[in-house]
């Protein structure tokens, strides 16, 4: 069954290039993946279709009001049962991984809720008790490209989306470890060849070798990962 993914934003058209092209577009095509985008500002009963306004307390910025929010996301969540898992993308949020882009490939319908401004009134968390993800240390001008980080990742893992099974499980990360070195035609390229074992033909020693370079490369490049 196709993975529902419900997104709501202020900004829907951010999305289009991104599902138009390379394998979201063909997840879509494929079904394995079905994809609403949802406007924010839709939902906004302010007569000028308000959705945000200055903080309390004072300071820069603007602040996403609970109104609009809570509504568009009490109505993607009753579109369709199950209600599924309710994710904000948020700075503060724990950092996603390949781990849980496993876990959430698994699931049947997501929902992602991408901030713009100062982010949300808190009290948005405590009524709808989302869980808050973000993709990293750094503060992006809005959840969306964090949410199309996320989308990118569960995607690909989605049953019959990638051109074979192998592919994902190889990945880097995938086991705790980064991916090996790869390499494609020609068999020398200014001065530099190929490793010869790859052109052997022999799959054992081939594996053998991938899995040192692999163990190889995470010592080096990533020595906090676990192995
Ligand atoms: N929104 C703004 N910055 C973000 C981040 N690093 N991760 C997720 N959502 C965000």
């Amino acid at each position: 069954m196709a993975l529902r993914l419900d997104v709501l934003t202020l900004f829907p058209g951010i999305f289009s290039g991104f599902l138009a092209e390379s394998i979201p577009r063909i997840a879509v095509e494929k079904k394995a993946v079905e994809v609403r985008l949802h406007n924010i500002r839709a939902w906004s009963a302010d007569k000028h279709a308000k959705v945000d306004d200055r903080p309390f307390g004072g300071g820069p910025g603007m602040v996403m009001t609970c109104q609009p929010l809570v509504d568009a996301v009490e109505a993607a969540l009753a579109m369709r049962s199950p209600p599924g898992r309710l994710v904000f993308l948020t700075p503060e949020g724990r950092r996603f991984d390949q781990q849980l882009a496993g876990e959430l490939s698994r699931e049947e319908r997501l929902i992602l809720v991408c901030g713009r401004y100062e982010g949300f009134d808190e009290r948005v968390f405590e009524l709808l008790k989302p869980e808050r993800l973000s993709i990293g240390d750094f503060v992006l001008s809005g959840g969306e490209v964090a949410a199309m980080a996320v989308m990118d990742a569960v995607i690909r893992l989605l049953p019959g989306v990638l051109g074979s099974a192998e592919s994902a499980a190889s990945d880097s990360f995938a086991n705790g470890v980064l991916d090996h070195p790869h390499y494609t035609q020609p068999p020398e390229f200014r001065g530099l060849a190929v490793p010869e074992v790859l052109r052997g033909g022999n799959h054992a020693w081939i594996d053998a070798w991938r899995r040192e370079q692999a163990l190889a490369r995470t010592r080096r490049f990533r020595p906090d990962l676990p192995r």
